[in-house]
């Protein structure tokens, strides 16, 4: 019913070279072994980002993603890179919101509400990340605390533009740390999210959106997590810079 998703994030990570390399062995073994019903995409730094589109028309089971882009549709903004610039590489999907960028770039939700409008406008599907600090887990306020930066960043949304949104629900302590949450910590968060949509957006609504789960999934806790019913698929980081493990990741459904 709805798509299963398996996204890279290569974040900061592999030089020209090394990244187109990675993304061709992607795309063989993905189109040498993995069912039709997977979605794969791979968040590129923009600098790969036109040769790993090239190299991703090879499989129509491939796409790819950028990894941030600026809340202004062009001009006078140095060094930043617009939704229609990414748009025009071939690349369909944006990362948004990544705990990264909220951190070292202090992006907000309200800046992230921005780039959602521009990139839907420019016919981009965001992935929109949200998840908590731990110590905001040690609190109990996890859920009130992402259902806030869904509700300030989405819920502006009208019920067709809510459809082209994948959320990634990544808790910032497991994010490179090693540290999985447990599955059931994944579904019980997932399911949160799914009946927080369906409040504003319908239950019909909210069954069509994909829910990643993100932070240290790996191929031996990828089966589990994605076996639980809102688990749609993951954010994948640091495996997805080994071209094996990313796909052995993504035949884990
Ligand atoms: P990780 O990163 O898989 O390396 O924990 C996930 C992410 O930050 O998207």
């Amino acid at each position: 019913m709805r798509k299963k998703i398996v996204a890279g994030n290569w974040k900061m990570n592999k030089n020209f070279s090394e990244g187109l390399t990675l993304a061709s062995e992607v795309v063989n073994i993905v189109n040498d072994e993995l069912n039709d019903d997977v979605t794969v995409i791979m968040c590129s730094p923009f600098i790969h980002l036109a040769q790993v589109a090239k190299n991703a028309q090879e499989s129509d089971k491939v796409f790819v993603g950028a990894q941030n882009m600026s809340e202004h549709a062009s001009g006078a903004y140095t060094g930043d890179i617009s939704a229609e610039m990414i748009k025009s590489v071939g690349a369909e999907y944006v990362i948004l919101g990544h705990s990264e960028r909220r951190e070292y770039h202090n992006e907000t939700n309200e800046q992230l509400a921005k780039r959602v409008d521009l990139a839907l406008e420019i016919g981009l599907n965001p992935i929109f990340c949200c998840g908590e600090s731990l110590e905001i887990r040690e609190s109990g306020k996890e859920v009130s605390y992402v259902c806030n930066q869904l509700t300030e960043s989405l819920f502006h949304l009208t019920e067709d533009e809510i459809q082209k949104i994948v959320i990634a629900y990544e808790p910032i302590w497991a994010i490179g740390t090693g540290k999985t949450a447990s599955s059931q910590q994944a579904q019980d968060m997932h399911k949160a999210i799914r009946d927080f949509l369906a409040g504003q957006f319908g239950q019909e609504v909210a069954d069509k959106i994909s829910i990643l789960y993100g932070g240290s999934a790996k191929p031996d806790n990828a089966k589990e997590l994605f076996a639980q019913p809102d688990v749609d698929g993951g954010l994948i980081g640091g495996a997805s810079l080994k071209a094996r493990d990313f796909v052995e990741i993504a035949k884990s459904f």
